[in-house]
């Protein structure tokens, strides 16, 4: 299993999910970015839920500029 991160990056963070919910950093200050960890809690912003329905391969969006987050839309190729 590859690591996530932890900070935005220029291009997508690929993981192979277990079903089940999954949070997606909207903070952007996730020390698990692009997963959430929780260090958004006193601010008025809060993680993307998804809630997978079998194990998976996702392409997190990890640059912050994806129209479809939490999901990679090739926007990072713009940066
Ligand atoms: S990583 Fe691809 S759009 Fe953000």
């Amino acid at each position: 299993m590859p690591q996530p991160p932890g900070r935005k990056q220029k291009g997508p963070f690929v993981d192979q999910c277990e079903s089940g919910k999954h949070a997606w950093c909207r903070c952007e200050r996730s020390g698990r970015y692009p997963y959430c960890d929780g260090t958004h809690r006193g601010s008025d912003i809060t993680p993307i839920k998804v809630v997978l329905d079998k194990p998976c391969t996702v392409i997190w969006c990890a640059c912050g500029t994806s129209a479809n987050k939490p999901y990679c839309d090739g926007s990072h190729t713009r940066l």
